[in-house]
């Protein structure tokens, strides 16, 4: 499999993960139990999948590989996609702290917040323009000479 196979194959994943996220957040504003297990799967996932191997992915092998090429770290995209892994990273940190307060007394409101801010970041990170521009990237890439 190509490297942005895998990279397309991850996004499908990630959306998957979003859309429990969403299926998670109306059932608690429904005033539904959400169990333990659930939410420290999807707490795994958006940890150890889409922060540490996919976001890795990214960082360690694809950027990398568009700066040697000569794209430039700084004041672009990549910097773009960076800063938004780093707002990922904090808003999955805030499900985690929400998390613990939801195990530990009921108290659903900040877990609620937390996961619509993540879906609603994550979802843009997704987007067709951001996909677009991931695109024009590996295009970029695959076209400019060694
Ligand atoms: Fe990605
Ligand atoms: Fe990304």
């Amino acid at each position: 499999m190509s490297a942005t196979e895998s990279l397309r194959r991850d996004h499908v994943l990630i959306e998957k993960m979003i859309n429990a996220l969403k299926t998670i957040s109306l059932l608690l504003k429904n005033g539904k139990q959400i169990p333990d297990s659930i939410l420290n799967q999807a707490i795994d996932f958006s940890i150890n999948f889409t922060n540490t191997c996919h976001h890795g992915k990214e960082e360690e092998s694809l950027f990398p590989t568009l700066e040697k090429k000569g794209m430039p770290r700084e004041g672009g995209p990549i910097a773009r996609m960076l800063y938004e892994h780093e707002i990922t990273k904090e808003l999955a940190n805030s499900i985690v702290s929400s998390t613990k307060i939801y195990i530990a007394s009921g108290e659903q409101t900040e877990l609620v917040k937390s996961i619509d801010d993540y879906v609603q970041h994550v979802s843009l990170h997704l987007s067709k323009r951001n996909q677009r521009l991931l695109l024009w990237l590996i295009c970029y890439l695959m076209t400019k000479k060694h």
